[in-house]
């Protein structure tokens, strides 16, 4: 093993926003990457869904031996399994290597860094048996028992990726939740979750359209931000807050309801909420040691047009898609924890004061199966 520092990794990542799960084939030993391979989205259906999204509103009074979570538990693992199969095959057919490991994120359905609780969920040990590879998994548990965040994970694989780019530079993702990576000149890192991003929006736009999402912004962008209203969540404390800094999905929903967007048409709660994920994203800024030369952005958030605007008219600096460096930003997420799974194998740090805010570097995840 000495010499196989170089590992081929399947990174699995299934969001806030419910989805489906990204799939990504990297060679790395990760601290640089060899080769990207492909990548895939495997879409939830709808049952798994709105099972999902019911574990994730119980989670807080959830049984850990609750049968609803096995059950949901067990389909999100056998959904896993099967992105790794399609994946493997695509990886074969353009002539690349067998897969040596997998690294399985989970679906996050708790996030209480204060309680020191972080919960994802996903049978590592039934992945392992239906791929027949070893998986990493269990990525946060160790940092938020240390005292960090557990979250972001994804920005040393940023930093990664991101080497051969002039910086200082932000790579910014937007799932359910923003999260962001600031790299600067000499490589440092910091990161934190920005706000809510895609999740108040997908919620708003159930209910007012009875569609997962606001399909590219069209909502948002027949409607006005309500001044008043984003006058109000501006003032959440989480916004000032210096990092480290991470969300729980649902940590904004009170204060939405109570600044009262809940009274909006459908048009402008969409624009306010595309707004205030843009305003959240400017305070953001306002932590890092100095401007970036850029900002990239991932995530199916960048496929909205009334989020991109909106970026664009509060940040000072180009906002693109992280297509304008060569990556693929619906991949990108997966590919972290490609880069994260070989750090888990060769016992690198995860996590870092400026990420996570532990206390020093530390290593994490936990290894599933027989490795090489
Ligand atoms: N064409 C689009 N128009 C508007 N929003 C989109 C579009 N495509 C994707 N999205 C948004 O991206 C979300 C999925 O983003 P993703 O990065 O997968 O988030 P997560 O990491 O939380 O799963 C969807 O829920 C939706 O809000
Ligand atoms: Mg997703």
């Amino acid at each position: 093993m000495a010499e196989e520092r170089v590992l081929r990794c399947i990174g699995l990542m299934s969001g806030t926003s419910l989805d489906g799960v990204d799939a990504a084939w990297v060679e790395t030993d990760g601290e640089s990457v060899q080769r990207l391979g492909p990548a895939l989205t495997l879409p939830y259906p709808p049952a798994l869904r709105r099972d999902l999204r019911a574990l994730l509103d119980a989670a807080p009074s959830l049984a850990a031996d609750d049968p609803a979570l096995a059950a949901a538990e067990r389909q999100l693992t056998e959904r896993h399994a099967e992105a790794v199969e399609r994946l493997r095959r695509e990886a074969a057919r353009q002539g690349l290597p067998e897969p040596d490991m997998i690294g399985f994120h989970g679906q996050t359905i708790l996030h209480r860094p204060a309680e020191r609780r972080t919960w994802q969920i996903g049978d590592a040990a039934l992945l392992a048996r239906l791929t027949g590879l070893t998986v990493a998994h269990d990525f946060r548990s160790a940092d938020v028992a240390a005292g960090g965040q557990g979250a972001p994970l994804a920005p040393v694989a940023h930093a990664v990726l991101a080497h051969p780019l002039p910086k200082p530079l932000a790579v910014l993702n937007l799932g359910g939740v923003g999260n962001v990576t600031f790299i600067g000149a000499r490589g440092e890192l910091i990161a934190f979750d920005t706000g809510p991003a895609n999740g108040p929006l997908d919620d708003w736009a159930r209910r007012a359209l009875g569609s997962d999402y606001d399909q590219d912004g069209r909502l948002a962008l027949s409607g006005e931000a309500d001044a008043a209203v984003l006058g109000r969540l501006m003032q959440h404390p989480y916004l000032a807050a210096p990092p480290p800094k991470s969300l729980d999905r649902l940590d904004f929903d009170r204060a939405l309801r109570e600044a009262g967007a809940d009274r909006l048409s459908p048009q402008d709660g969409a624009a306010t909420l595309v707004a205030f994920a843009a305003v959240c994203v400017a305070a953001a800024a306002r932590h890092f040691p100095e401007a970036p030369l850029q900002w990239l952005v991932g995530g199916g958030g960048r496929r909205n047009p009334a989020m991109m605007k909106a970026l664009s008219a509060v940040l000072a600096e180009p906002v693109r898609p992280v297509e304008a460096a060569g990556w693929n930003g619906d991949a990108l997420e997966a590919q972290c924890f490609a880069i994260l799974a070989a750090r888990v194998a060769r016992g690198l740090p995860l996590s870092f004061p400026t990420t996570t805010g532990v206390p020093h570097p530390l290593p994490g995840g936990r290894l599933q199966g027989a490795l090489l």
